[in-house]
């Protein structure tokens, strides 16, 4: 897909990769970029700064997702790219509360699955559309230090898997984006030690979008922008059990005791 021309929503557009990817799809050419936020003041500024539309949006509920949906299509047309990017991450094992739990699996999984809710109709009517979603590494490999940051950017590949093998005939497109750190908010809130370590190789959010765009352009299902979460997938399907070792390894060296 290229961008030009086309009508873009990103949610989570007021910070971090989301704005980075606004400003990206600006400057490819899109015609309208929608920035949907839980910040709306936020995501005003960013709307102003690519003369795009903010829409203040909580990804977590089903009829905000409705209803920006329905407001975009009404005001400026089908969209062509959905990109479902919010997300939040906390840190924690089995003794996060069960109001957090719900909490991080409404933003970082059911959020994908009221945008698909919401714009496949449409798609499928019209025999096109792109979903992209932003999952994580951590949905391929793990985050040491959290469990349902883990669990839900895992639960978050595997729709995005889903709906790419379900809907490829109805001309649907899907890509699913798992970089590991990014320079963003989000990297000062995981766990201490595991945050330090992946600074380390942490990309700006620009870059992201640059990996976004080219996978964009070739349609590529995995968008990667560290191309060693490729490597480490790789050699988490060869031999699961030393995987497991040189994760361990790494809790013991940067996670904190349970
Ligand atoms: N930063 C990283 O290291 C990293 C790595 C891999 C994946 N990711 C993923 O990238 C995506 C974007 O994260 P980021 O690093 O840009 O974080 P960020 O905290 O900088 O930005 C997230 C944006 O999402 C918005 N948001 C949060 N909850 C929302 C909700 N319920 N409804 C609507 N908007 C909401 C926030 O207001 C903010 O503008 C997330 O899905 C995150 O899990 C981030």
């Amino acid at each position: 897909m290229d961008v030009r021309e086309k009508i873009v929503v990103v949610t989570g557009g007021a910070n971090g990769i989301g704005r980075a990817l606004c400003l990206r799809f600006t400057r490819e050419g899109a015609r309208k970029v929608v920035v949907a936020d839980l910040n709306e003041s936020l995501a005003r500024e960013v709307a102003a700064e690519i003369d795009g539309i903010a829409i203040k949006t909580d990804v977590g509920q089903e009829a905000d997702l409705q209803q920006l949906v329905e407001h975009v299509t009404s005001s400026l047309g089908p969209i062509d790219l959905f990109c479902s990017n919010a997300g939040i991450i906390l840190n924690g094992g089995p003794e996060t509360l069960d109001a957090d739990w719900q909490r991080i699996w409404n933003v970082n999984v059911m959020s994908h699955v009221y945008a698909a809710r919401a714009v496949l109709p449409g798609m499928q009517a019209r025999g096109q559309g792109y979903l992209l979603q932003t999952a994580s590494a951590a949905g391929l490999l793990t985050q040491i230090g959290s469990a349902p940051y883990s669990v839900t950017k895992h639960a978050a590949v595997g729709f995005a898997e889903w709906l790419s093998i379900t809907y490829a005939s109805a001309g649907i497109k899907v890509s699913c984006v798992c970089p590991q750190g990014v320079r963003t908010d989000m990297l000062d809130l995981a766990e201490g030690g595991i945050a330090d370590h992946l600074r380390e190789t942490a990309l700006d959010p620009a870059e992201v979008a640059d990996a976004v765009i080219a996978g964009l352009a070739s349609e590529t299902f995995l968008i990667l922008p560290h191309p060693q979460v490729a490597e480490f997938f790789r050699h988490k399907a060869d031999d699961y059990e030393r995987w497991l070792r040189g994760m361990r390894r790494l809790q013991t060296k940067f996670g904190a005791n349970p």
